[in-house]
């Protein structure tokens, strides 16, 4: 969006990094961060996991195996166990025309290294994994964003968003602070049962918006979330016709691992 200051208005069409730029960077590296602050996100995407030692770190899977050189659950390794791990060198061998030298022995970062590193140049939308069975994962989230003053602003233009498909979790961090703006994921499943307006207007009690997969949504779905007053940010088109096509339906932004989609689908109406 060109206007940085109401990403989450309803008028606003924004482009969240869906793990940093990870279309083209090893995803959730501190390269993958940077390259998507450069190509003008407003907001990165993390997804969080925790550590044996209870250390918030970027990571989608909750084990290292697909994103690292290394094997085992994130639960039951330490921060610097994981800290030892390559986490670029399997990106190019996934995808040659991207390759870099420098994506090799990329680290995993925690979520302080994050914050240590782009502090408040860079908004955050955040994400809660699998809370049922990671112990305390909002209250370290808390904490951190608290230590680094990230949280407290105003709601249309808020530095961070917390987003989890579990409705405890969001409720977790709302008991914690009723100012963070929540984004309520929504897997097909979900979807198929937001059938009366009612349920998106539940939704509407504790959270901002929904975090839909979009190739399971139709057009109704975005009317109803519309009449209940809440943002939809679908995730993740990675084609400038899906972004477009999304954008003509009048949702709020996309999820995306390519700027330059997002960019391609803002050239048209
Ligand atoms: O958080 C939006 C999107 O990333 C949800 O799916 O599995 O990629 O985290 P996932
Ligand atoms: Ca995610």
């Amino acid at each position: 969006a060109d206007d940085k200051s109401n990403l989450l208005d309803s008028d606003s069409f924004i482009y969240i990094a869906h793990r940093g730029a990870s279309g083209q960077a090893p995803e959730h590296t501190m390269t993958s961060y940077q390259q998507a602050k450069e190509l003008g996100a407003d907001y990165i995407e993390i997804d969080l996991q925790m550590t044996k030692d209870k250390q918030l770190i970027a990571m989608h899977d909750d084990t290292v195996n697909r994103t690292t050189d290394g094997s085992g659950a994130v639960n039951e390794m330490t921060l610097d166990e994981i800290k030892e791990l390559d986490a670029g060198s399997w990106f190019n061998e996934e995808n040659p025309d991207y390759i870099k030298e420098e994506y090799i022995g990329a680290s995993v970062p925690s979520l302080r290294e994050i914050f240590e590193e782009f502090g408040d140049e860079v908004n955050y939308y955040i994400e809660t994994k699998e809370p049922e069975d990671t112990e305390k994962m909002e209250e370290a989230l808390y904490s951190l964003l608290k230590e680094y003053n990230l949280i407290g602003g105003s709601v249309d233009s808020s530095k961070v968003v917390i987003q989890s498909y579990s409705a405890g979790s969001l409720l977790k961090m709302k008991d914690l602070d009723d100012s963070i703006p929540l984004i309520q994921l929504q897997r097909k499943e979900q979807i198929e049962e937001m059938d009366s307006l009612e349920k998106f207007e539940e939704i509407g009690e504790y959270a901002i918006g929904l975090g839909p997969n979009f190739s399971s949504i139709d057009i109704a779905y975005v009317q109803n979330a519309e009449t209940a007053g809440l943002l939809i940010h679908p995730y993740t088109p990675n084609e400038p016709v899906e972004i477009s096509g999304l954008k003509s339906w009048g949702v709020n932004g996309v999820f995306t691992n390519f700027a330059e989609s997002y960019v391609e689908a803002m050239k048209t109406e």
